[in-house]
């Protein structure tokens, strides 16, 4: 069973968050050389951290002594302890930026590994996948995603195991060299300090929420109201535009407010907070030193300690909340990446081995929603290298069969073999390499029309490029254009008329030529002149190919060597032009309707 992937912000939690962190593992594991330097560094980087209070404290004690014994005051500058300070002080900042530098490079190929996988799988999905989705929200999906697994390497490695490395330390000092009271004090301060920054962040996060929504509620009212400009003025209703807007904006404004002025309650609590346990903190030491049980550099070591411990803690608010999205989104991500193709190639899929380019639909039942069937029972034969025509009206299934033989889709029931060898069997590469299609609509790449041909073979030569340009008929139309084969066709070739992209659609397949080809109302485009030059052209390309031709106008096909005549998915009808009319069934009074057509164009 493979599952539907949606884009929307689907139910998560802790469980899917620890899944997600452990899937980004891989990543950091084909890095694991650098990975440990970055965290030895980060070792070393808070030991220094740690280190530069206990020096602080033995200056303190030093200077202390000193000045409590005059005699040796001349001597005493405890100066290695001091240049020891400055170096703790440096090595803090080299260690740090050191793993920044060293760690940049696991960072941004872990972001390029998972964007190549992603972009990858998302070719392996099917077509029905990519039907079912829009670009758009795939591309957001990925982008926030790759953003997002970055953003927590980050927090992890500049923020969440650097500080639980100090917080390590700062027990091992304090529960070794002093009083018990400390290091709980500590850290029952750091506890309620954690606990209540994410408390009120998850109080807070909901009036940021309110702000965003209002924010492009507001933006879409504005929007929405000037690209209606007219339909205003024609009601004369500014004034109402006006006020719903402004009202909505009063709401972002009130929430806003609360946003900013809960920021303020996050930051003073937490200052409180802070303040509340080192007084006790400074309270406990000032009694130690009184006691005798503390020097005054302990004073200082254990208050410094305390104020640097939060340091890193002060941005706990905002990485959370950032963590909190981040996995949310990377959810997104991964859920993509578990999304199983529909179409898949079998363990021991074999290479299509062409001999005669036989094509054969043996009782063919498919549906693309099982709630629908599409084709029913369809059964046909192209033999080596010989011409069918599939004609009937729109909707009847005719491009289905394209897809099919294509393996967009797997047929539901029977099968379709090419030589005798049952696609399903086969490599998908193996056998789409052997097939050319022009499709119905033919979408071009923003790109030049020479590198539309090429597209079939990107080392084909300029030679076969012009060759198969002139075979479409299209090389003259090109070459009368100011900027020649390096003309860019805009967005999905939209800067080309349909004919004339349908004529750089057959151009490439030439190029391609592969054994099987499938014309989907390749002409139907054109004009009728343009048609018959380009007919002429295919005739000899298509001479010794297996060729299924899709067509509205019966006019192109009366030189099929069969024809199926189709309709709601069932074939009703087969022969050859001559046999179809003389039968005078649904063939011939499409032929005879067409013709008069024709005869009234003319006229
Ligand atoms: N991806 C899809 N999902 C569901 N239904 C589809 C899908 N693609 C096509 N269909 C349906 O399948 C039927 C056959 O479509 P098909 O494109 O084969 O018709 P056709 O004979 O080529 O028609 P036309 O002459 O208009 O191109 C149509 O009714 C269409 O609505
Ligand atoms: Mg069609």
């Amino acid at each position: 069973m493979y599952v539907h992937f949606r884009p929307t912000e689907a139910p998560h939690n802790e469980r899917t968050d620890l899944y997600n962190i452990k899937r980004m593992m891989p990543f950091l594991w084909s890095y694991r050389g650098r990975v440990l330097f970055a965290l030895v560094s980060l070792m070393l980087a808070k030991f220094a951290t740690v280190g530069v209070p206990i020096v602080l404290k033995e200056i303190v004690d030093q200077l202390d002594l000193v000045l409590n014994d005059p005699a040796s005051i001349a001597a005493a500058l405890p100066l290695s302890l001091l240049l020891g300070y400055g170096a703790l002080r440096l090595m803090n900042v080299m260690f740090s930026e050191l793993r920044d530098a060293v760690f940049a490079r696991v960072r941004y190929r872990a972001m390029r590994d998972i964007s190549t996988k992603v972009v990858r799988h998302l070719y392996d999905l099917s077509l029905n996948f990519h039907l079912e989705r829009r670009t758009g929200g795939i591309s957001r999906d990925l982008e926030r995603g790759t953003r997002s697994l970055s953003s927590i390497l980050n927090y992890l490695t500049f923020n969440i195991i650097p500080t639980l490395t100090e917080f390590a330390l700062v027990a091992i000092v304090l529960f070794s060299q002093y009083d018990a009271h400390f290091a709980l004090i500590t850290f029952a301060t750091v506890a309620i300090y954690i606990i209540y920054t994410m408390a009120v962040t998850e109080w807070r996060m909901h009036f940021r929420h309110a702000m965003n929504a209002y924010d492009s509620q507001a933006n879409s009212q504005a929007v929405d109201g000037l690209i209606n400009y007219e339909t205003v003025k024609y009601f004369n209703n500014e004034a109402y535009e006006l006020d719903r807007y402004n009202h909505t904006l009063s709401q972002w404004e009130d929430s806003a407010v609360k946003s900013t002025s809960t920021m303020a309650l996050l930051n003073f609590g937490q200052g409180a907070i802070i303040a509340l346990g080192v007084t006790v903190i400074m309270i406990y030491a000032a009694q130690g030193v009184l006691d005798g049980d503390m020097s005054l550099g302990d004073l200082v070591l254990v208050n410094a300690m305390m104020l640097q411990l939060f340091i890193p803690l002060g941005f706990l608010g905002i990485i959370y909340r950032s963590m909190k999205h981040a996995l949310a989104d990377m959810d997104l991500m991964f859920k993509l990446l578990d999304t199983r193709p529909e179409i898949q190639d079998q363990d021991q899929a074999k290479s299509l081995v062409i001999t005669d380019a036989v094509v054969e639909f043996d009782h063919v039942n498919f549906a693309y929603n099982p709630d629908r069937q599409i084709l029913h029972d369809v059964s046909l034969r192209i033999p080596s290298g010989q011409k069918l025509a599939v004609v009937g009206p729109s909707g009847a299934g005719k491009s289905t069969l394209a897809r099919l033989l294509f393996r967009f889709y797997d047929v539901t029931g029977g099968s379709i073999t090419i030589d005798g060898q049952d696609i399903r069997q086969l490599s998908q590469r193996s056998l789409r390499e052997s097939i050319g299609i022009v499709p119905q609509d033919t979408v071009l790449f923003n790109d030049s029309i020479y590198h539309n041909i090429q597209y079939a073979h990107p080392d084909a030569t300029e030679v076969d490029v012009r060759r198969a340009a002139q075979l479409a008929n299209i090389h003259d139309f090109i070459e009368q254009l100011p900027q020649g084969y390096d003309t860019v066709v805009g967005e999905r070739g939209l800067k080309l008329s349909g004919g004339e992209k349908q004529r750089v659609a057959i151009a490439r397949v030439i190029l391609k030529n592969p054994r099987i080809l499938v014309f989907d109302e390749a002409t139907s485009s054109l004009d009728s002149h343009s048609e018959q030059v380009i007919l002429q052209s295919l005739r000899d390309v298509a001479q010794q190919h297996t060729t299924l031709v899709i067509a509205h106008r019966l006019s192109t096909i009366v030189d099929a060597d069969q024809i199926l005549v189709m309709d709601q998915g069932r074939i009703v009808e087969q022969g050859n032009h001559q046999q179809l009319i003389e039968s005078q069934g649904v063939y011939a009074r499409l032929w005879e309707l067409q013709k008069e057509q024709q005869e009234q164009v003319q006229h």
